[in-house]
């Protein structure tokens, strides 16, 4: 464990201890990453392939068994604290953070799992609603700490499985698996090429040779996010209902381009629908186009197929918005870029570009000059690197005695 790790606990444990007060019964300390996603939007919903990565940012959970019935949760992220009562778990905390750790609870409990009190302290480096999962990090952060406190035995599949519930279920996203699958099965270096339907994965090394992959924020308030998102769900579903009766597919995901070319008319009286599929096959076909060029180094195609994928999330599955759109177009003027486009969910949150790396701050200067000039917001840049999925952070004596 680094120093930096070290100190890290320290501070967080100094505030659990301020907040909870101390306590006979111990500390547990865990850690889920945020996650990237390099190519595969809005295909994991419908069974289809994605390519991302966990990040090496995350969240820090510090947690404790209190036996008393009360669960308290705080972050240091945000002022609120919250106090629940054995009752009050398996109901929503109003419009709250606080419902991503309460659907995870849920699952434990729909689970037979008797839960008997917690105390938790979070603590996270992912920019919020960014479309870099921190909400993913928190789910499965907790579900993992849960499994681990009470020993349960769930695999990291079932926790994931349970953290994508939790958010379909208790929040009200109907999101598929892919961030909550990268956040517990990260390894650094690499980048996981997932089928959502068979959740068949490889571990690809990231062979990116002196190339960053830069997320730049757009900062821009993200509106009709979840509604929206869940519109698109059910465009699918309408494709899947047309197609199904003819071609015999069983999820939108196993849809091919040339499939989609020969029975567009079944699409006439829905053209949104239309689009959404042809999104959907397309992104499919550049995922599995995108896996072997990142194996081979070919950053010149993976690129291409980057720049491709963003203009299909603009105008097929129309999740673009002006100002990632800005972001994209200001990150491919710059001469040495290889790809970029939005990553993530969309209608906001961030862009991912491929940049060789000594340019990276030259990027960083004329990209965030050019979009403040447009839209007046300022962009945040982070040039990141793949780590590791969720994992316990021991608490050693030296972290204990230091607080
Ligand atoms: C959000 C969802 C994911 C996925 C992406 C888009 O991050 O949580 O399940 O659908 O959007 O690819």
């Amino acid at each position: 464990m680094t120093l930096a790790t070290n100190s890290t606990l320290s501070r967080l444990l100094e505030r659990f201890n301020q907040k909870f007060g101390r306590s006979e019964s111990p500390e547990f300390a865990f850690f889920a990453p945020g996650r990237v996603n390099l190519i595969g939007d809005h295909t994991d919903f419908t069974g289809g392939l994605v390519f991302p990565c966990a990040i090496t940012q995350g969240t820090w959970l510090i947690i404790r068994r209190t036996g008393n019935h009360q669960y308290r949760f705080a972050s240091t992220n945000f002022d609120l604290m919250a106090q629940l009562e054995q009752h009050e778990i398996n109901q929503t905390y109003g419009d709250n953070w606080i419902n991503y750790p309460l659907g995870v609870l849920d699952q434990f409990t729909q689970r037979d799992v008797i839960l008997d009190g917690f105390d938790c302290l979070y603590s996270g480096n992912v920019p919020n609603g960014a479309g870099l999962s921190s909400s993913a990090s928190v789910e499965v952060v907790t579900a993992f700490a849960i499994n681990s406190l009470m020993k349960t035995g769930f695999s990291l599949i079932d926790l994931v499985k349970m953290s994508q519930a939790a958010e379909n279920e208790f929040v009200g996203m109907q999101c598929g698996i892919m961030d909550q699958f990268a956040v517990a099965m990260g390894k650094q270096a690499h980048a996981i090429q997932l089928d959502c339907d068979t959740l068949e994965y490889r571990q690809i090394p990231m062979n990116l040779d002196g190339i960053s992959i830069v997320v730049t924020n757009t900062n821009q308030r993200r509106e009709l996010n979840e509604s929206a998102y869940n519109d698109r769900v059910e465009e699918c579903a309408r494709a899947l209902a047309l197609l199904e009766p003819v071609l015999g597919i069983r999820r939108l995901g196993q849809l091919l381009p040339e499939q989609l070319a020969t029975h567009e008319l079944l699409f006439a009286n829905d053209p949104v629908a239309l689009m959404r599929a042809r999104h959907v096959c397309t992104e499919n076909a550049r995922v599995r186009a995108a896996v072997p060029a990142l194996e081979s180094s070919d950053v010149t195609h993976f690129g291409e197929l980057m720049n491709q994928s963003h203009d299909s999330l603009r105008d097929q599955f129309e999740v673009s918005s002006e100002p990632l759109n800005h972001l994209v177009r200001l990150a491919r003027s710059q001469p040495s870029v290889l790809g970029s486009r939005l990553t993530g969910a969309g209608f906001g949150g961030c862009t991912v570009s491929l940049v060789p790396s000594p340019d990276v701050a030259a990027f960083e200067l004329a990209v965030g000059a050019g979009y403040t000039e447009a839209t007046g917001l300022t962009a945040n840049f982070y040039t990141m690197s793949a780590g590791d999925g969720v994992r316990q952070i021991p608490l050693n004596t030296s972290v204990r005695d230091n607080h």
